[in-house]
C-alpha cells in the first residue's frame, strides 16, 4: 500500500516521504480500515509517540496521522461491534502506525459508524477536534449552562468545536485568535472576540472556564481571569498556571464511540459545522503540510479520491 512515513525527527514535515509499505494485519479486537480520508495535526511530528513505542523504543519509519474515515475490510480475532464493509470514523492509537496510508489497523473500540450521508472528508475532520472539545468542556471542565468560556484559537480546529459546543450547551463564549480570525470565530458562534495581538485580554473580565490551545504567557494570563470555582483546561502540555481558586486540568484526548456518535449526529442535523482547512491527495500531502499561505482549520488528506 501507499503510505507516508517519517524517519528523521529533526527534518520535520519536510522529511516526510510517500513510500510502499506492507498492508497491516488485524490483531485481536482490531479492524483493518481502507482509509478514504485522514486528518493531520501539524504538531504531531513533535509528539514522542510519533517516534517511539510505549516502552520508548524507536518505531521509525512510522506512519503519522491519527484520524480517519473509511470502510472496514477485515476483522481481527474476537472483534465485535463492527462488520466488513461498514463505514467508520475515529481516532487511532498514538503509538501505532497511523492513517496517512491506504490501510490502517485500529482497535474497533476506537471507531464509530459513519452515517451514509456524511462525507468521508467531514468524518476524518471530526475525531481529534470534536472529541477534544467535548471532553475538555463537559468531562474535564464540567461546563454548565449560563457559564462563560474563554475559547482560545476559536477559528482553529479545536477552538471552533469548543465555541460551537459551548454555545449549544448554553454558555457565553469569548473567542480569541489573530485579527483575521475575528469573523470566522463569530461565524462559529462566539459572542465576542478578542484579538490576542491587539486587544487587552484582561478586559474580558471574569470567566468560568478557559479552554487553552496556546499555552505559555496566554495561558498564564488567562488563569488570572478565572472566577472562584472555575477551571483552566489546557491541551498543550502540563498546565503551567493555576487559577487562584479553581482547578487546572491538562489532558490528552481519548477515543470514545458514544461521543463520536454524538458529534456526528450534530453535524448531520446542523448544530455543528466542521472546520476544514487545507485538503490534498495522499500524493500531494507532503506539500500540503508545508503551506505557503496561512489557512485555519483542519488539514485533510483524501487518501481515496
Ligand atoms: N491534548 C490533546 O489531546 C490535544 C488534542 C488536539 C490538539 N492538541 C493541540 O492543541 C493545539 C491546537 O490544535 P488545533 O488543531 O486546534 O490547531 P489549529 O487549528 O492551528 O488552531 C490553533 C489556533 O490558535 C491560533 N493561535 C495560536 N497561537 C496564537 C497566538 N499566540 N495568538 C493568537 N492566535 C493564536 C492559531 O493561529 P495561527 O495558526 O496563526 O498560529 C490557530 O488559529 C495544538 O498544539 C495541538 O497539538 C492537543
Amino acid at each position: 500500500m501507499k503510505a507516508i512515513v517519517v524517519t528523521d525527527q529533526a527534518a520535520g514535515t519536510a522529511g516526510m516521504r510517500l513510500v510502499e509499505r506492507p498492508e497491516p494485519q488485524a490483531a485481536i479486537n482490531d479492524v483493518v480500515v481502507q482509509v478514504h480520508a485522514s486528518g493531520f495535526v501539524p504538531t504531531e511530528l513533535a509528539w514522542p509517540s510519533t517516534w517511539t513505542d510505549r516502552v520508548d523504543r524507536d518505531r521509525t519509519p512510522s506512519i503519522p496521522g491519527h484520524e480517519l474515515a473509511g470502510a472496514v475490510t477485515a476483522l481481527g480475532y474476537g472483534t465485535t461491534g463492527l462488520s466488513v464493509g461498514q463505514r467508520v470514523f475515529g481516532l487511532t492509537d498514538w503509538y501505532r502506525d497511523g492513517t496517512l496510508a491506504e490501510y490502517v489497523a485500529v482497535e474497533a473500540r476506537n471507531l464509530a459508524p459513519l452515517p451514509g450521508d456524511v462525507d468521508f472528508a467531514v468524518g476524518a475532520s471530526l475525531p481529534i477536534s470534536g472529541l477534544t472539545a467535548w471532553q475538555g468542556l463537559f468531562q474535564h471542565g464540567r461546563l454548565q449552562a449560563g457559564q462563560s468560556v474563554l475559547a482560545h484559537g476559536a477559528a482553529g480546529a479545536v477552538g471552533s468545536m469548543v465555541t460551537q459546543l459551548a454555545r449549544e450547551a448554553g454558555a457565553y463564549v469569548i473567542g480569541t485568535g489573530r485579527a483575521p480570525d475575528r469573523q470566522k470565530a463569530l461565524d462559529f458562534g462566539a459572542n465576542e472576540f478578542v484579538d490576542l495581538e491587539n486587544d487587552a485580554l484582561e478586559d474580558v473580565g471574569g470567566v468560568d472556564l478557559v479552554f487553552d490551545v496556546i499555552g505559555g504567557d496566554i495561558q498564564k494570563r488567562s488563569a488570572g481571569l478565572i472566577r472562584a470555582g472555575g477551571t483552566l483546561v489546557t491541551i498543550v502540555g502540563p498546565a503551567e498556571a493555576r487559577p487562584a481558586d479553581g482547578l487546572a486540568i491538562d489532558f490528552v484526548v481519548e477515543s470514545d464511540r458514544a461521543q463520536l456518535s454524538e458529534i456526528v449526529q450534530r453535524v448531520r442535523d446542523g448544530r455543528l459545522r466542521t472546520n476544514i482547512g487545507n485538503v490534498s491527495t495522499l500524493d500531494d500531502a507532503v506539500a500540503a503540510f508545508n503551506p505557503t499561505e496561512r489557512r485555519t482549520g483542519k488539514t485533510i488528506i483524501r487518501v481515496r479520491p
